[in-house]
Formats: structure tokens, sequence, C-alpha cells
């Protein structure tokens, strides 16, 4: 089968396209015929080994431990593992897999659901990461309220998108930050206010939210602080900085840290993706309360251009790779 390979850490020039054999399933896995893969940061951590802490955290110290990237998938089951029970063979479905950026990949049954029936693949194939990220930033970490006020930092990107909408649905009331270029699209997903980060401060003193889910920009705490109510929650999903330990991570372990001292919460997670979250999310879609932005598609041949596109960190939502 044709795929992107990639022997060693570095940039997209250590992508190739190859033939190699078709990938072994584990029992409880699925091997999924690909139509749409997703493009998003964590591929991009795994492309490059950075930061560091992903070489430690079981991806491979030296190169990476999976020679084929690519997580978020969408396509069709051709085979099943003998302890796999809730899927068989020409099933449609979507979820994380690993090397998804191939004709075929595998996927433990666990982090696949069936398609949603609404979606075309590229759409179903770039939910998963990023609109699981969303529902588990506002549901278990902002723990958000019908009513509450909700501050989406970063509302234009991969997660952003997902998480404006989530709230919508959830009955918050939305303020969305967002370049210039990016405010028709935010309105479309149902944003109540917008904020232009390079014209208006959403730390001014004017507003201050129960939940903020600070998704890109890389604000410092004390601004963060300065715009949450003070019992308000604080959920730092992410921000680049490049760095090669930390990768902006510290701005979060710092909030960590500070959180027990002051009256308000400053959390931050690791999404995992599950089956049941993707089920509240197929639901969500076919319901026509969450709908996913895909900004471009690529062949597989390119996702080494798919991915220099999302590192310069202004897609508007996600991307998606066609197989
Ligand atoms: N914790 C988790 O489990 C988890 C899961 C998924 C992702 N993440 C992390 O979350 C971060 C974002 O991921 P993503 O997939 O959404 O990335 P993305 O698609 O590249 O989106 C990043 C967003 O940041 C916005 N942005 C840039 N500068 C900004 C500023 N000064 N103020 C406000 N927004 C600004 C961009 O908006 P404009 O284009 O409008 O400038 C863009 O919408 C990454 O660091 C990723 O690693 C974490």
């Amino acid at each position: 089968m044709r795929a992107i390979v990639q022997e060693h850490y570095g940039s997209t020039d250590a992508l190739r396209i190859r033939d190699v054999e078709q990938p072994e399933t584990a029992h409880d896995e699925v091997l999924v015929r690909v139509r749409a893969a997703g493009v998003d940061r964590g591929v991009w951590h795994l492309m490059t080994g950075r930061p560091y802490p992903v070489r430690l955290a079981g991806y491979g110290l030296r190169a990476p431990k999976n020679p084929v990237p690519g997580m978020d998938l969408a396509g069709v089951v051709e085979a099943t593992g003998k302890d796999v029970t809730g899927f068989r063979p020409g099933d449609e479905v979507f979820g994380v897999g690993t090397g998804a950026f191939a004709e075929y990949a595998r996927a433990p049954q666990d982090t696949l659901a069936p398609k949603p029936s609404n979606l075309t693949f590229e759409q179903a194939g770039v939910v998963a990461t990023s609109g699981t990220a969303a529902l588990q930033a506002l549901r278990d970490h902002g723990q958000v309220e019908p009513g509450q006020s909700v501050l989406v930092i970063g509302a234009s990107g991969g997660v952003g998108t997902f998480a404006v909408q989530l709230a919508k649905a959830g009955g918050a009331e939305v303020t969305a930050v967002c370049s210039a270029s990016k405010v028709d699209l935010v309105r479309s997903l149902g944003a109540d206010r917008i904020m232009d980060y390079e014209r208006e401060d959403f730390a001014d003193g004017r507003r201050h939210y129960d939940v903020i889910l600070d998704i890109g920009g890389n604000s410092s705490l004390s601004r963060l602080r300065r715009a949450l109510a003070p019992k308000g929650r604080l959920v730092i999903a992410g921000g680049e900085t490049g760095g090669r330990w930390l990768g902006g991570t510290d701005r979060q372990i710092r909030a960590r840290v500070l959180s027990p001292f002051v009256s308000q919460t400053l959390t931050t997670f690791i999404s995992r993706a599950n089956h049941d979250d993707l089920m509240i999310l197929k639901r969500m879609i076919e319901d026509g309360k969450v709908t996913p932005i895909v900004d471009r598609t690529y062949p597989l041949s390119e996702v080494p251009k798919a991915i220099r596109y999302l590192e310069e960190g202004h897609a508007r939502g996600k991307i998606a790779i066609a197989a």
C-alpha cells in the first residue's frame, strides 16, 4: 500500500511516500481502508519529536516508533481482529488510529465510532482529535453550564471551531477571539461576540468570564486571570512556542501549580479520544449542532505541504488528507 513514511524525527523533509506492507492488527483492532485523514498539532509533535518529552512518552526515543504518521481518520472497515465486536467489514467509521497517512491504518475499536451519516469522509476524518479536545475541555475541565459566559481564545483553528459550536450547543454565551480575516467564519459558528486580537484586548477589565478556554496565542497567566471571574475556570488546551523542551507547556505547569493558592481554578488537560465521546460528537453532528470546518484538503502525496500549512498556525478550522 502507499503510505507516508518517516524514519527519523525532523521537519517535513523527513517524510517520504513509499510502498509498504499493510499494517497488522491486534485482536482488538480494526483495519481501516482510509478515505480521509486529519492533520493536527499532535501529528506535528510526533513528526518533530518536540517538545522532547514526547519521545519519553513512548513514541520512540531516537526515531518514531510508528514510521507511518497520522492519527485522525475516516474510512471503511476492511477487517476486524477476533475480539472486535462493534464493527464489521464494510462499516463506515471515524476516529483515531495509527498510521492514518496511508491507504490502510489500524485502529483500536475503542477509539472508533460509526461515521456521522451527514458528513463526507473528509469532514469525518478531521473530527476525532480536535472535537474530543474541545468537548473534554468544556465539559470535563471547564464544567460549562447553560447561561455561563465562555471566552474561546483561538476560536478559528482546529480545536477552536469545535469549541465555539459545542459551547453554544451547551447553552453558553460565547465570546470568541480570532484574527480579523476569520471573523465571518467564527460568527457563522454561532459566537455571540467576536474579538479581533489585533485590535481588542480580552483582558482590558471590561468583561469577566466564567470559563476561559485558551487554545492559541500564548497569553500570560496574569492576562488570562484578569479576564476570568473570581471563581472562574481557566482551561489551557495549548499554544505553540516551538520550544524544544517544554514547547509552551510551561504555562500549563505554572497554572496547575498556582491553582490551589487562588480563588480561580487554573487547569490543563490532555484529551483522550474514546468511543463514548465520539458517539456524542456523532450525534451532535447529525443533529446539526456541530459541523466540522475543513479549510483545505491535500492528496496523500502532499502531506508535507499540508503539515507546512498547519505549521503556519492560521488554518481556518481543519486540514484534511484524502487517501
Ligand atoms: N490539550 C490537549 O489535549 C490538546 C488537544 C488538541 C490540541 N491541543 C493544542 O491546542 C493548540 C491549538 O491547536 P489547534 O489544532 O486548534 O491549532 P490551530 O488549528 O493551528 O489553531 C491555532 C489558533 O490559534 C490562533 N491564534 C494565533 N495567534 C493568536 C492570538 N494572538 N490570539 C488568539 N488566537 C491566536 C489562530 O487564529 P488566527 O488564524 O485567527 O490567527 C488559530 O486559530 C495547539 O498547541 C495544540 O497542541 C491540545
